[in-house]
């Protein structure tokens, strides 16, 4: 059957179908350490699954105004206040299913055939393909190991051009945990100033996962003239461990906000509405169970760095935050094991699963083939396990 064009061009996502191969192993009896898993390995905090069985309860459960229920909305500003200092209003507010179909509206809302969005590399799997599906060119640009793979200001200024529409910042980054601190997002937004047709998407899914006392800040808070011209993506999924309820929020200009309504009222109206009855409860309930979660990832990385630097010819760039790291694997291509050639990131991530039992996201798919990202939402001792199998496996491989 013909599928359309827009279809066709599309690649699936590397780090679904990396956990999808990584199940098919374990469901043919191989044991498994999975260092490719995109979410917390935590339950969701009891607080908020009462929250939601209460609201189906008190027969929350019929279709809500298309962009999100009042209540979640003024969660969503409050929070917004007390975290980056910023004043919205419900008309600033369109919650989504996720921060994936946030972004994905802002796309639809904004994109015209022609436009070019500026996304850093390595990036976010799902931004390209998302960006040509709004007909769009994303215009990738290269970030280096040696400026921790963060957006420079003069290649930023080098990357614009009379068709840019739009700039995507991610931080904390998947996939490297990388921040951008007050003095590069200062760089950053004097570059942006100079552009004022260009437009800004600050995904900032993984703030609260920060390290070493790191404070949150985004470039809306340190460069006020900018703030009409910012879009934030954030959400619950990776701070309260609600991967699966698929609630995230778009928060900027109200009349793009208005226009990404009226699309997602056309396309799958509301995000349910005991996931936002949830979100709510997240939002303005207990925070404990979310600062020990970001704590236990600041250990979790800790352990991850000190067992990367015993590998052999590994590099690594040091995370802020988030559950991923980003090391460069490249000294081991050329390599060989059993006749086959390490050619790239691809080849390392099938061997490592063969021959480690560790399942890893190649970073081929992040727009970086000399990396593998590795996500440390295991457990300590998966992560002692998943590095012995990784080292053995490595001092296999030989010139
Ligand atoms: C950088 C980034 N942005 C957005 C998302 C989407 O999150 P959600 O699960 O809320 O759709 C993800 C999820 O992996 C992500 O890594």
């Amino acid at each position: 059957m013909k599928l359309s064009g827009r279809i066709a061009r599309l690649k699936p996502s590397a780090t679904l179908s990396i956990n999808a191969k990584a199940n098919a192993l374990k469901r043919s009896g191989v044991g498994i350490i999975n260092f490719g898993i995109g979410e917390p390995g935590f339950d969701t905090p009891e607080n908020i699954g009462n929250a939601a069985m209460q609201s189906i309860r008190s027969g929350q459960t019929r279709y809500t105004a298309v962009g999100g229920i009042d209540e979640l909305k003024d969660a969503v500003c409050t929070t917004i206040k007390a975290d980056y200092g910023l004043s919205y209003g419900r008309e600033n507010v369109l919650v989504s299913c996720g921060g994936k179909h946030a972004l994905y509206n802002l796309f639809m809302t904004l994109l015209d055939p022609g436009d070019e969005v500026i996304v850093p590399s390595p990036y976010w799997v799902s931004y390209p393909d998302m960006i040509e599906l709004a007909n769009a060119k994303p215009v990738i640009v290269p970030c280096t190991e040696k400026d921790a793979f963060m957006l420079q200001a003069e290649d930023l200024e080098r990357a614009i051009t009379p068709n840019t529409r739009l700039l995507i910042l991610n931080s904390p980054s998947n996939p490297t945990g990388k921040y951008y601190g007050p003095d590069k997002l200062k760089a950053l937004a004097k570059v942006l100033l100079r552009h004022e047709n260009v437009l800004i998407a600050s995904d900032d899914i993984y703030y609260r996962i920060l390290f070493g006392g790191r404070k949150w800040v985004s470039l809306g808070m340190v460069e006020e003239k900018l703030r009409g011209r910012i879009f934030i993506i954030n959400g619950v999924s990776k701070s309260y461990c609600m991967t699966g309820w698929r609630i995230g929020y778009l928060i900027g200009d109200p009349m793009v906000i208005k226009a990404a309504t009226d699309f997602q009222s056309q396309v799958t109206s509301n995000p349910s509405s005991v996931s936002q009855w949830a979100s709510v409860e997240a939002l303005t309930g207990d925070q404990k169970s979310a600062v020990e979660m970001a704590q236990t990832f600041e250990k979790r990385c800790k352990l991850v760095m000190e067992r990367i630097s015993g590998l052999p010819e590994v590099t690594c760039t040091e995370p802020d935050g988030t559950f991923y790291v980003f090391p460069d694997f490249s000294g081991h291509f050329g390599k060989k094991f059993a006749g086959r050639t390490i050619n790239g990131s691809l080849d390392l991530a099938d061997f490592l699963m063969e021959e480690a039992h560790v399942a890893v996201v190649p970073g081929e798919a992040f727009g970086e083939d000399n990396c593998i990202r590795l996500s440390y939402a295991v457990s300590m001792e998966q992560i002692e396990q998943g590095f012995d199998a990784v080292k053995k496996a490595l001092n296999k491989l030989a010139r």
